[in-house]
């Protein structure tokens, strides 16, 4: 699993070990689907936990439009670099998981009504797309839906205290907190389950 920590990114250890158990034990029917891939990391954790779960019925669907988010950092990189994309589906390539793993290169709100147009519901999605308050209210709103109940929502990011992306904490109080039950909190990792109604 720890494989992925090779891949460039900002999650710790921690979060990808908990992502990992968020998602082999997020209830199932139905596929994953990730906001904001970057070079692949998280999506690779993802599609590893499905494989070693057992769950061979499930895809991740890897929503990225791969110019990154209106951040400094993401700013810099992208002018030396150019898109992810490339890179994403060069680490997709070497996971050996790569064949449960759906990229759409498409905004996040895009992707999720393109999973809707297709059928698709969730047993799990894992947000870490634009840190900004608007942006991540507008990712909830639009995943949520597709979340069967007692699916998995994850946020990256979300943090109360000495936040980094203080609008990631805001969006969840406002749009999920009284949607779900918190299952665990590790580093910036929020893994919930959504309660009937
Ligand atoms: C923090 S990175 C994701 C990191 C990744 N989850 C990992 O673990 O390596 C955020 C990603 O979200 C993408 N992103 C930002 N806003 C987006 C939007 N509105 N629609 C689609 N992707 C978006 C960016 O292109 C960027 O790749």
């Amino acid at each position: 699993m720890l494989w992925a920590w090779t891949v460039p990114g900002w999650s710790t250890k921690d979060e990808l070990r908990a992502l990992y158990r968020a998602t082999a034990g997020a209830a199932g029917p139905g596929d994953v689907a990730e906001v904001g891939s970057w070079k692949g990391r998280s999506t690779i954790v993802l599609a590893r936990a499905l494989r070693d779960a057992g769950i061979a019925d499930a895809r991740v669907w890897a929503i990225d439009h791969h110019v990154g988010s209106d951040e400094d950092e993401h700013r810099e990189i992208l002018a030396r670099e150019g898109s992810t994309f490339d890179a994403f589906r060069a680490n997709v390539r070497a996971s050996g998981v790569g064949d449960r793993i759906e990229p759409l290169v498409l905004s996040s709100v895009e992707g999720a009504r393109e999973l809707e147009r297709r059928g698709v519901t969730l047993r799990m999605a894992f947000i870490d797309g634009a840190h900004d308050v608007d942006s991540v209210r507008a990712d909830i709103r639009a995943f949520l839906p597709l979340v069967r109940t007692g699916g998995s929502i994850v946020l990256h990011d979300c943090e109360e205290r000495d936040a980094t992306f203080p609008g990631v904490w805001q969006a969840y109080r406002e749009v999920l907190a009284d949607r779900v039950d918190v299952v665990e909190h590790v580093d910036a990792l929020l893994v919930a389950r959504l309660r009937e109604g």
